[in-house]
């Protein structure tokens, strides 16, 4: 490879890309060194934006100088689990203590099999069928997503998840609606009467002062379409609403779906308050899942960093920084056990942290206290039939309503077969909280009541099993994300953001996509990062 040159018009900055691009952080560190230069927080800055894994051949391109330390992680999550895979790949003897049975964290999928017991000391068993199962936590990855490079790199495939269907539903009877509308019928009445009186202002010249002439005909010629007007620019229904008995053979051209309400009942139903979803950019379809659950990505991460590394069941209970070290103690199995090394990266969720005896001082205490947890829940309901594909039509996504089981949602997987499992209720904070009070039967009961308002008897007569999922009630969990006001970068949590000691935090809740796993992820690798620049320099 031709070995990159300073020369007239190559600023140094220019030229220690070029060599961190030909040769990694070990050549970039030396080099750096060659020429004067300490790692500079600049530098970490741009390798954490694009992030460049750590390498064995860093430490001998570097000259000898470091070598892979002893990393102890507390915290088997997507934090804990991506800081020790990517260390791994260097050489750095990583030791992942999580507490709970398994890896994975928040990141919980529960198959039939499956016994938890929440922090009250209620357990419940998943009687699923084989091949059903529930994402408890994450369910969904946007395009974009780093998680998804995690897949390729570890191999889970994925599949479609989708996460809006113009066949689900929507039902708010707090607004006055006795009957369930279908997406496609509320957003076509939507946009409808949004367009018709757009198009009234436009023609009576109420916008002449923003637009040209030109631009109101577009304008016009845009709304005609978007909201199926008539020529005199009525909104009076469109087959967008679907049919009341479908098109079909010469001879059977349908009916369309009848009863348009008038645009004060379409929004006094405020059915549209749910139509900005999917201009999220962390929600737009398509959305995509990995193939036979979500834990399918701690599962592949832990197979890659090596069993032998990780102790569960292992709950830490004291993390001191010492002079040129850390001693993180832990039990497990009754025993109490201490894990010394160079360095610590703590994942545990902020609030349970600040519950764990540490030395870390009052002021990563405060910052830790600062964050606080935010609640969520989920249902899982099996069905001996797949009655929503069946007799509604609908192949996944997700059905809105103003009662608090607040979302229900249909499975992205096992399309035509016989059982099918239902999200049957997916609520956060004090909906959440409506059902955390109540025991696994009564939460059950609450749900399908509300189930059977919106879809009929079926919805209790078909139920073979189901599974309630607290976060707030999970052990070492406690919560599903967090309320951070002013964002991780605010200066409350400062203290969190930089290595204290020994000691280094990461977590979704450090990072801009707070209950994402990119977040997790995203966070995992700025401290990969800064670790490895501070042992290549050490
Ligand atoms: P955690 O998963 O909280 O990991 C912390 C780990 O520390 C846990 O394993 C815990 O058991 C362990 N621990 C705690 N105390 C101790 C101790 N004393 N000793 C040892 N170990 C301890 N993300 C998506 O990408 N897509 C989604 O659709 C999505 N939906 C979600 C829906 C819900 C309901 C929830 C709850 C989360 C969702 N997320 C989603 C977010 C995602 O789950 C998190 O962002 C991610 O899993 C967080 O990983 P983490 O490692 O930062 O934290
Ligand atoms: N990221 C979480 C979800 O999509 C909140 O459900």
């Amino acid at each position: 490879m031709a070995q990159p040159q300073v020369g007239p018009g190559t600023s140094r900055r220019a030229f220690l890309r070029s060599v961190g691009v030909a040769g990694g952080a070990g050549a970039m560190f030396a080099t750096m060194g060659a020429l004067g230069l300490a790692p500079t927080a600049a530098y970490v800055a741009e390798k954490e934006a694009s992030f460049q894994a750590p390498r064995r051949s860093d430490f001998t391109l570097q000259g000898g100088g470091g070598k892979p330390a002893r990393v102890v992680v507390v915290g088997g999550g997507i934090a804990g689990l991506t800081s020790a895979y990517e260390l791994g790949k260097a050489g750095y003897d990583c030791t992942v203590l999580e507490a709970r049975d398994r890896v994975g964290g928040r990141n919980l999928t529960i198959r039939g099999g499956d016994r938890l017991t929440d922090i009250n000391g209620v357990s419940q068993t998943a009687h699923f069928s084989k091949g059903q199962y529930m994402n408890a936590g994450p369910g969904r990855l946007a395009q974009w997503m780093v998680t998804l490079d995690y897949c390729r790199e570890l191999g889970v495939p994925i599949e479609v998840f989708t996460n809006t269907n113009a066949s689900a539903l929507i039902y708010n009877p707090g607004k006055g609606m006795t009957k369930p509308v279908q997406y496609r019928t509320a957003k076509a009445d939507v946009y409808g009467y949004v367009s018709e009186l757009l198009s009234k202002a436009t023609n009576a010249g109420a916008l002449d002062g923003e637009l040209t002439a030109d631009d109101k005909e577009r304008l016009l010629t845009f709304l005609k379409s978007y909201g199926s007007l008539g020529a005199d620019y009525k909104y009076t229904g469109t087959e967008h609403r679907g049919f009341a008995v479908d098109p079909g053979a010469a001879g059977t051209p349908g009916e369309e779906l009848g009863g348009v309400p008038s645009l004060s009942e379409v929004f006094a139903s405020n059915v549209g308050r749910y139509f900005s979803f999917e201009f999220g950019y962390d929600q737009a379809m398509l959305m995509v899942q990995p193939v036979g659950g979500m834990d399918q990505i701690p599962k592949a991460f832990a197979r890659a960093i090596g069993h032998e590394k990780i102790r569960t069941g292992a709950a830490v209970t004291d993390i001191k920084n010492t002079t040129d070290g850390v001693e993180v103690t832990y039990t497990q199995d009754g025993r109490t056990r201490v894990v010394e090394a160079d360095y610590c990266i703590a994942t545990l969720a902020p609030h349970i942290l600040a519950k764990t005896p540490h030395n870390l001082g009052t002021e990563v205490q405060t910052a830790l206290l600062a964050v606080k947890p935010s609640n969520a829940s989920k249902i899982g309901l099996e069905y001996k039939s797949r009655w929503w594909e069946k007799d509604f039509k609908t192949f996944g996504g997700i059905t809105e309503t103003d009662l608090d089981l607040d979302h229900i949602w249909y499975p992205s997987y096992g399309h035509l077969g016989d059982r099918g499992l239902i999200i049957g209720y997916y609520n956060t904070g004090a909906r959440s909280d409506v059902y955390s009070a109540l025991t696994p039967a009564e939460r059950l009961e609450r749900a399908v009541a509300q189930g059977v308002m919106i879809h009929g008897d079926k919805y209790r007569t078909e139920l073979a099993a189901s599974f309630s999922h607290q976060w707030k009630l999970a052990p070492y969990l406690e919560g599903a994300w967090h309320s951070m006001p002013g964002g991780p970068d605010a200066p409350a949590y400062a203290p969190l953001n930089t290595a204290q000691g020994n000691v280094y935090f990461a977590g979704d809740y450090l990072s801009y996509l707070d209950a994402w796993q990119h977040g997790a992820i995203t966070s995992a690798r700025k401290i990969v990062t800064e670790l490895h620049a501070r042992v290549l320099a050490s």
